[in-house]
């Protein structure tokens, strides 16, 4: 774990922080000190770790739900973070998911445009919505959820998932040019295989089993495996020289 106090007096917002990665993430940014913002998808009033709840009523989180599939739905979340921050030192976009597999003949428009919408239109309407706020933070940093996917054009199905992901990293590549000039870095966390409810909904038994075989570190990852990355690349002290990259979290499974 970082130094409890590495985040203290920060304003961080997570999106996608009720489950999974980004739970993992809220939760390590609230243990270093940050004051975080916990978007939920739809599922705020769903089981939730106690941590949340209590970071709540000891006033360090706030949680917001909003469905980034809806019209206005990045914007009301957005519209919340700034009823409460008057600055934004980090603002992590995780927000997303794989919504199923669809083979290329097969895939409707609509399959296509949720798939787009979630992945990487919000992407792009949240950070925009940040970036008045994100000037006024100290040493700010933009640190987005991408995919193994990107670089590997990921599994049967996950076409334009993997290319939403891909888009996600040359987005941010493109914003470190834009924005260091104003002190913003950004850089993206690209996980690998990840035992969340993600592949729960999206992978068979047998085909994690497989997936495993081919990674070297030798297991599936975990959402704490990845939490530090992020809180890495947050930190001015640990990466302050450090922008438009991607970090792989993976164990080894894309090695190159
Ligand atoms: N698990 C992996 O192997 C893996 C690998 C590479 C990249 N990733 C990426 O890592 C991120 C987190 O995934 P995870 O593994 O933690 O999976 P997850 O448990 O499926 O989490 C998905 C997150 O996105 C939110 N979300 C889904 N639909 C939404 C909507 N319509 N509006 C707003 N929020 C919505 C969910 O919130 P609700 O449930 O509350 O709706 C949840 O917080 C995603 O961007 C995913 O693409 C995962």
């Amino acid at each position: 774990m970082y130094h409890p106090a590495l985040f203290k007096g920060m304003n961080v917002v997570v999106t996608g922080g009720g489950r999974g990665i980004g739970l993992e993430v809220a939760r390590q940014f609230l243990d270093c000190g940050a004051r975080v913002a916990v978007h939920m998808g739809r599922s705020i009033a769903a089981d939730r770790p106690e941590i949340l709840d209590l970071a709540v009523a000891e006033g360090r989180a706030f949680l917001a739900a909003a469905d980034f599939l809806a019209a206005q739905g990045v914007e009301s979340f957005a519209d919340v973070v700034r009823s409460r921050f008057d600055g934004l030192d980090v603002l992590v976009n995780n927000a997303g998911t794989m919504v199923g597999r669809f083979a290329a003949e097969s895939l409707s428009d609509e399959d296509y445009r949720t798939v787009v919408q979630l992945n990487q239109t919000s992407v792009v309407e949240m950070t925009r919505a940040m970036l008045p706020l994100l000037r006024k933070g100290t040493h700010p940093a933009i640190v987005n959820t991408v995919s193994i996917s990107a670089r590997t054009g990921g599994s049967a199905g996950s076409s334009i998932y993997s290319a939403t992901k891909a888009f996600v990293a040359t987005y941010s590549k493109a914003l470190a040019r834009e924005l260091a000039a104003d002190g913003i870095r950004v850089n993206c966390v690209s996980p690998g295989t990840i035992a969340t409810d993600f592949h729960e909904r999206y992978s068979s038994r047998e085909k994690l089993e497989a997936t495993r075989r081919t990674i070297p570190l030798g297991r599936l990852g975990t959402a704490e495996d990845c939490a530090p990355a992020y809180l890495f690349l947050a930190a001015h002290a640990l990466s302050g020289y450090i922008t438009g990259q991607v970090l792989e979290v993976n164990g080894g499974q894309l090695i190159c």
